[in-house]
């Protein structure tokens, strides 16, 4: 085995094998050079790929920060995943492919998931779901979320999924926020052996959704159906449902600048702010870089283990590989249920060729040890991905031995929910990786670092900046046009986008990602808003101040840390502490539950009243405290320090 040492350094490169440099669905080096000299040519040319109702006048319409593209052109996103292929010989062949943790399985043909797409796309009609109008989607990973997400694309709905281990409040507000008009859910789903119970949930989050007119219900295991209140009038099974619907739908003719779907996403205010993503761009721009960055081909097995709550499910779970034509595995559960080796059972049962995951997961698979994955062949595999946060090149190295067993490439992609698609990364068949590294702008994208005065520089570090629209990126934020504009345009005056990432370019124009620089945290690759956690703890009766901030973690990357002030009267105790974590957790999600909770009598803040959160990062990071000067009481942050040292023991 290779020397471990030897690998950690940074400069050590893995170029493609022979083999990928020849077979690989481009292997081309020229592709960047001309994609740059001709961005609209190069997405024209993916787009002509699919199917279109009619054609676009023009690739791209770009009034800095609006993009049209595609203008003109229709087309229909189900119609592209499904219709066009159970046409030609993918008719039969496995579109997913799913496993429920318990251990039930599933295949769906292209002619299966036609079907029943199309019947759910009439029952939602049937329900006086319109063209335009939004629904939302609770559920657990089962093949029904597809789907519904498939179902509402067919009709011209826009759904907004939101994860299942959100709480009632979130699954609330972001419904309030979309009025969403219908809501499918399931009656539970299992989470490490438990039962995860989405409709009790739900129904809690609909005492306060007036604009919810009905409720369809999955019955996720019809074997062991979960206890379920169902509202007469408002609730409706799904299978009773689907038994009456016809099994053919004509497609709608959407304009591909027409909404597809909006997804929530942690910013910098309490509030969670809804990415809208529209219909021909997005599709081009996952069905292209799916192609070449996973290089799907016709017998793959491609997995991501995404949950679909969160964008790379939308992108790299449904959209951009059924845009391809790929046979899609789809995974419920944790990846230590029963065992610590599910992944690995599953990726020799099911004979997974391209596998892409998050760096949390395999700093995870690091802490359980290589007896794992040694019990398992994984001879299948011939690619590995990463996405969701940085991946550290120790983490890197370990994935290219103990999982690719140093014959897979890994592309580590960047990309954000607003992205839409995958921004930066390495082409398998074309990139030496280097450990740690998302290497290159994907042909057609334009990124480049920026210093504090806005320049460009050519090495270094500083800000990412993407200078050149991109077919699937946002269009807005869902009823905040303003957030749109300061969130990501107003930070330079040239239309360049604002990413919220710091970032260093190396002497080869690689990109090293290095985290956000923005009230943003990034727990175990979920996005959370330092802000949505602080609203959360003060609206607990006992606290009168927090400042929530992130400090590293072995396996989640961040973890949050959050420092408390009381109210007068209250007394900080373990049990309280416990109390306000619970407290997180039933107002955002399990996500979001706080690894530590320090209580002070005040917190570090200017003489203007601000809460110096640098000093708090160096306090939760166990850091010298750096410039104190600007304190209006300097002796705060030193008491903090010696709390929070005597704490951590
Ligand atoms: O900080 C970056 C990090 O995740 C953020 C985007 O989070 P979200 O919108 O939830 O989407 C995650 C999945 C695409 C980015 O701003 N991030 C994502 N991928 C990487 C990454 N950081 C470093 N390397 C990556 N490959």
């Amino acid at each position: 085995m290779t020397e471990i040492s030897a690998l950690l350094q940074e400069d050590r490169r893995f170029p493609p094998s022979e083999r990928w440099r020849t077979t690989a669905n481009i292997t081309d080096p020229g592709i960047y050079d001309r994609a740059l000299a001709d961005p609209e040519g190069f997405w024209d040319r993916f787009a002509r790929e699919l199917e279109w109702i009619a054609p676009w006048d023009a690739v791209l319409e770009w009034n800095p920060p609006h993009a049209r593209w595609f203008v003109g052109g229709k087309l229909n996103v189900s119609a592209n995943c499904l219709d066009r292929h159970v046409r030609t010989a993918r008719r039969n062949k496995a579109a997913i492919v799913w496993e429920g943790e318990p251990g039930d399985r599933r295949t769906l043909t292209y002619w299966d998931l036609f079907r029943e797409v199309s019947a759910f796309a009439n029952v939602l009609k049937s329900l006086g779901v319109k063209r335009g109008e939004r629904v939302a989607l609770y559920l657990p990973l089962v093949p029904e979320l597809a789907v519904a997400m498939l179902a509402c694309a067919r009709i011209g709905a826009v759904h907004s999924v939101v994860f299942g281990g959100f709480s009632a409040e979130s699954l609330r507000d972001r419904i309030n926020d979309a009025q969403a008009v219908l809501l499918v859910t399931a009656d539970g789903g299992y989470r490490r052996g438990q039962v995860v119970p989405l409709k009790q949930t739900a129904d809690e989050a609909l005492a306060g959704a007036p604009s919810i007119k009905n409720v369809i219900v999955v019955q996720r295991h019809a074997g062991a159906p979960i206890p379920v209140d169902i509202t007469e009038g408002r609730d409706h099974w799904y299978h009773r449902l689907m038994q009456h619907a016809g099994s053919s739908c004509e497609p709608e003719a959407m304009d591909a600048e027409d909404m597809l779907y909006i997804l929530y996403t942690s910013g910098t205010t309490g509030k969670p702010k809804g990415i809208v993503h529209t219909t021909g761009g997005y599709l081009v721009g996952t069905y292209a870089t799916t192609k070449w960055v996973f290089d799907l081909k016709e017998d793959d097995v491609y997995w991501c283990t995404a949950d679909i709550g969160w964008v790379t499910g939308h992108s790299y779970v449904v959209y951009g590989p059924l845009a391809n034509g790929a046979t899609v595995l789809m995974y419920e559960g944790a990846p230590d249920w029963p065992h610590k080796d599910r992944f690995w059972e599953m990726i020799d049962r099911h004979g997974v060729t391209v596998f892409y995951t998050a760096p949390t997961a395999i700093r995870a698979f690091m802490r359980w040890g290589t007896e794992w994955p040694a019990k398992r062949r994984l001879d299948t595999l011939r690619l590995l991905g990463s996405v969701g946060e940085p991946i550290n090149p120790e983490a890197w190295i370990w994935y290219h031995l103990n999982i690719g067993r140093e014959r897979c490439p890994i592309v580590d992609t960047w990309w954000q929910t607003e992205t839409g698609m995958i921004m930066i990364t390495p082409l398998p068949g074309v990139t030496s990786t280097k450990p740690g590294s998302a290497t290159r702008a994907f042909p057609g994208v334009a990124a480049e670092i920026r210093n504090a005065k806005g320049e460009r520089i050519e090495t270094g570090g500083g800000l990412l900046a993407l200078t050149k629209p991109w077919p699937a990126m946002l269009r807005g934020i869902y009823g905040d046009p303003d957030r749109y504009l300061t969130q990501y345009w107003s930070r330079w005056t040239d239309g360049a986008y604002f990413t919220g990432d710091g970032a260093r370019r190396d002497e080869d124009g690689f990109f090293w990602l290095l985290g956000r620089v923005d009230d943003v945290l990034n727990v175990a690759g979920h996005r959370l808003g330092t802000m949505e956690v602080e609203s959360a703890l003060v609206d607990h009766p006992t606290v009168a101040e927090a400042a929530v901030v992130g400090r590293s973690h072995e396996i989640k990357g961040q973890a949050v840390a959050a420092f408390v002030t009381l109210k007068e009267g209250f007394k900080p105790s373990d049990a309280l502490a416990e109390a306000l974590k619970e407290h997180v957790v039933r107002k955002i999600g399990a996500i979001a539950r706080p690894d530590q909770i320090l209580f002070s009598a005040d917190l570090p803040k200017t003489r203007s009243g601000k809460i110096m959160r640098r000093l708090l990062r160096d306090i939760a990071e166990g850091k010298a405290l750096g410039d104190t000067s600007t304190l209006a009481d300097p002796a705060v942050v030193a008491r903090l320090k010696t709390q929070y040292e005597e704490k951590e023991g």
